[in-house]
Order: structure tokens, then C-alpha cells, then sequence
């Protein structure tokens, strides 16, 4: 049997995912993937039921990810071309999946986030590191590129950091990410968990269905003009206003109340 690289754990409506892999400071095999592909499909299922309204995730040890395991990776001179791209997949699905959570997805970084760790970091809507911690596209120091990561890096970090960053796989600090938009807070490492605390009730404090609609929103819109987007914009809102939970919302406001949200 493989075994669990993953802990995860709930608290309310909070769900907390560590990667476990530390002696190889959370580098991620085709097992991990695996296990990080099915816990995703569980936590949309439980997202869902309105059992989980925010996740956090984290890595176990020293660092935060290193990315893809460089001696699964070296294997795949054994494998077929078909085998290899088979295996890029997976990878893929597993970026999408977790990129397409339904409720918002926070990172917490420390130590280090290259290569798939960095990929990791591209797909959460929100990211807190800790000021030492070291971010790298590293993959082209290693002879290979950022390709299945790089539809999440690119949508965070845009073109033009992306053409130095891709291309020279330089590893570069929390404050550069926070910089091209990887990273959104930057804390001492002893103000991580109060930081990612602190979003984390924010985000419990809005309506839970507005904040899954705001965020399904984003990709939604990204990619058109403000004219094409006109029919998608007006219905998306008209529908949340006439939901129950934006007329207690409103009404809360002009009540001088807090929301009761009812999932
Ligand atoms: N894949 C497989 N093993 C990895 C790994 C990876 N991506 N990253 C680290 N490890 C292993 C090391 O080989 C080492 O194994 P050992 O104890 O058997 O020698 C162990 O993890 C600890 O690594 P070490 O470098 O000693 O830890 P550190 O805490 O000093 O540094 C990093 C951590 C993440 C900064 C450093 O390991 C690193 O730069 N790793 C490469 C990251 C990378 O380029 N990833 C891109 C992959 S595409």
C-alpha cells in the first residue's frame, strides 16, 4: 500500500491540507498526485454540501514544496512517450483541480516554493509567505521547463515576469512574488498562522455563495471584453441579488446587523 502523503484535517468549515512528504521536502511523485487529485474531487464534493467554505494549504518540515521528485521524473527514460505524457497529465488534472475548487484555497508558504511548489502556490486564490521564503521556476536549471504549471503561473504572474522567470529559473524572494502577484502577504515566519487566520475568518465572514460565485467569476471574465462579458456580468449579479442570501445580506446592511448565512 502507498503511503498517506497527505494530512488533512477539518475544523468547521475550514479545511486544512499539510503535504507530508518531508524527507524530500514535499516533492510530489505520481502517488501524491494521485492523493492530491482524489482529496480535491472530495473537498469540491464537500464544498458542495456547504461543508467547506475555505481551505488552507501548507507543507510538513522544513519547506513548503520543492516541487516535482526529481528521481520520479529521472525515470521516465523507462517509460514510453505515451507514459511520459500520460503522467504530465495527471499532473495537469491535478493543478486544474485544485485551481477549480469552488471555495477559495489560501497558501502557506515557508521555506521554499520552486518548481511545482511555486505551481502549487499559482493555484491558490490567496498566498501568504513567510518573509525568508524562496520562490523559482527552477525547472530549465534541471533541463526541463514549467510547461503544466504554466496556464496557472502565467494567469498569476503575467507575461513579462513569466519571459525572465521561465527563462532563467532564478530563484527569487517573498517580496519579488508579492511583487508579480504569486503572493499577496508577506509575514514573519512567527505571524504565518495569525495571518492566514485572519483571511481565513474574512472569508467566513462573506456570504458563502457570493464568494463561490466571485471566485468562478474571475476565469469566467478574464479572458473577454467588458462587451462580451455584459450578458454574463448583468446576470450573475441580478441572480445573486434576488438569492436569500443576498437579500440577507442587503437587508442585514440597512439593518445595522450581521448576516445570518444559511447554507
Ligand atoms: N525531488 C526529489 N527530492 C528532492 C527534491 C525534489 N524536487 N528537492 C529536495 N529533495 C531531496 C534532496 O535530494 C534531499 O534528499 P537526501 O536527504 O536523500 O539527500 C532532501 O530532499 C533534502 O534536500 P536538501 O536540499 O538537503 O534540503 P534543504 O532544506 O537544504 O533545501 C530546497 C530545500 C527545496 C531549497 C532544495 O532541496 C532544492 O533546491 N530542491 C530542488 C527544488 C527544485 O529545483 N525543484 C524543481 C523540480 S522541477
Amino acid at each position: 500500500m502507498t503511503d498517506t502523503f497527505l494530512d488533512t484535517r477539518r475544523d468547521g468549515a475550514v479545511e486544512y491540507l499539510t503535504l507530508n512528504r518531508p524527507d524530500v521536502r514535499n516533492a510530489f511523485n505520481e502517488h501524491v498526485i494521485a492523493q492530491l487529485t482524489d482529496w480535491a474531487a472530495r473537498t469540491r464534493a464537500a464544498a458542495e454540501r456547504h461543508e467547506v467554505r475555505v481551505v488552507v494549504m501548507a507543507g510538513a518540515g522544513k519547506t513548503f514544496s520543492a516541487g516535482a521528485d526529481v528521481t520520479w521524473m529521472s525515470k521516465a527514460l523507462a517509460y514510453s512517450e505515451a507514459e511520459n505524457v500520460r503522467d504530465a497529465a495527471a499532473a495537469a488534472q491535478m493543478f486544474g483541480a485544485i485551481d477549480n475548487l469552488p471555495v477559495p484555497v489560501i497558501g502557506r508558504i515557508h521555506g521554499a516554493a520552486l518548481g511545482g511548489g511555486a505551481g502549487l502556490a499559482a493555484v491558490c486564490d490567496i498566498v501568504v509567505a513567510e518573509t525568508e521564503a524562496v520562490f523559482g521556476f527552477t525547472e530549465v536549471k534541471l533541463g526541463i521547463l514549467p510547461a503544466v504549471i504554466s496556464p496557472f503561473a502565467l494567469a498569476k504572474i503575467g507575461r513579462s515576469a513569466a519571459r525572465e522567470l521561465f527563462l532563467t529559473g532564478a530563484r527569487f524572494s517573498a517580496a519579488r512574488a508579492r511583487e508579480i502577484g504569486l503572493v499577496h502577504a508577506v509575514v514573519a515566519a512567527q505571524d504565518l498562522d495569525a495571518t492566514v487566520a485572519a483571511y481565513v475568518k474574512e472569508i467566513l465572514s462573506a456570504g458563502p455563495d457570493a464568494v463561490a460565485a466571485a471566485k468562478a467569476l474571475i476565469p469566467a471574465v478574464w479572458s473577454r471584453t467588458a462587451a462580451d462579458a455584459l450578458d454574463l456580468t448583468s446576470r450573475t449579479i441580478a441572480a445573486r441579488r434576488v438569492s436569500s442570501e443576498g437579500q440577507e445580506g442587503l437587508r442585514a446592511f440597512l439593518e445595522k446587523r450581521n448576516p445570518r448565512w444559511v447554507p
